[in-house]
């Protein structure tokens, strides 16, 4: 089974950082990983000019061509993103706003797929909690099961606080039980499917 690593960083810091660890963890457990990060590439907002509604295709010939076809191939998801202005990143949303184009080509493109979140803010309470609902919505709307690290320990997912550094996230024990917890849920969500 196929788990893609989606990072909404345009840094190869942090949240780079987690997810790799992540995707490294799901490797241990026998699942097959990908990696996609938006770091280098040129990614355009969804210009909702309906271009994929009529020809099932999105019209912008960029790097989101990258990422479609593991999308599509992908079992289960780890959206990634660093906090900005309280929130996702928006080159994370602009991955998510173009997966239109997939939703026009079929409307199931994400459904009974398992998706999880990872947020990485530089302050504690910096908008951590949004970031990973908007990832929940995101998945929730498009047919996918969010999973969290459950009760005592992960409740929402994986969250971390950087303090700015890459020895910061390094350090956030709190961070790594969370996304411990929150990798165990999703591996056990994705066993039921094997
Ligand atoms: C434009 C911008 C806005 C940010 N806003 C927030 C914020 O609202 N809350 C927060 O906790 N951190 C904020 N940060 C800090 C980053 O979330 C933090 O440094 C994070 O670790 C960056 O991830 P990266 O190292 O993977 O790039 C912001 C950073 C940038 C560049």
């Amino acid at each position: 089974m196929l788990v893609l690593g989606i990072c909404g960083s345009p840094r190869k810091q942090s949240t780079d950082y987690v997810l790799r660890e992540a995707l490294t963890m799901m490797e241990e457990k026998g699942f097959e990983t990908e990696f996609f990060g938006v770091r280098g590439k040129n990614l355009s907002p969804c210009r909702h000019c309906d271009y994929c509604i009529r020809n099932k295709e999105c019209v912008v010939k960029d790097d989101m061509y990258e990422v479609y076809p593991l999308i599509k191939e992908a079992d289960g998801l780890i959206m990634a993103t660093p906090i900005y202005n309280g929130g996702l990143s928006a080159q994370l949303k602009t991955v998510m706003d173009r997966c239109r184009a997939l939703g026009a080509e079929d409307v199931d493109y994400l459904r009974y797929k398992v998706g999880m979140g990872i947020t990485v803010g530089g302050d504690r309470s910096g908008g951590q909690e949004l970031a990973m609902q908007q990832i929940i919505t995101y998945y929730i709307l498009s047919g996918a099961i969010p999973v969290g690290g459950g009760s005592f320990g992960a409740n929402i997912g994986a969250n971390f606080w950087s303090q700015d550094s890459l020895q910061g996230v390094k350090d956030d024990e709190e961070g790594w039980r969370s996304l411990r917890k929150t990798v165990k849920h999703f591996s056990d969500f994705l066993d039921v499917y094997k």
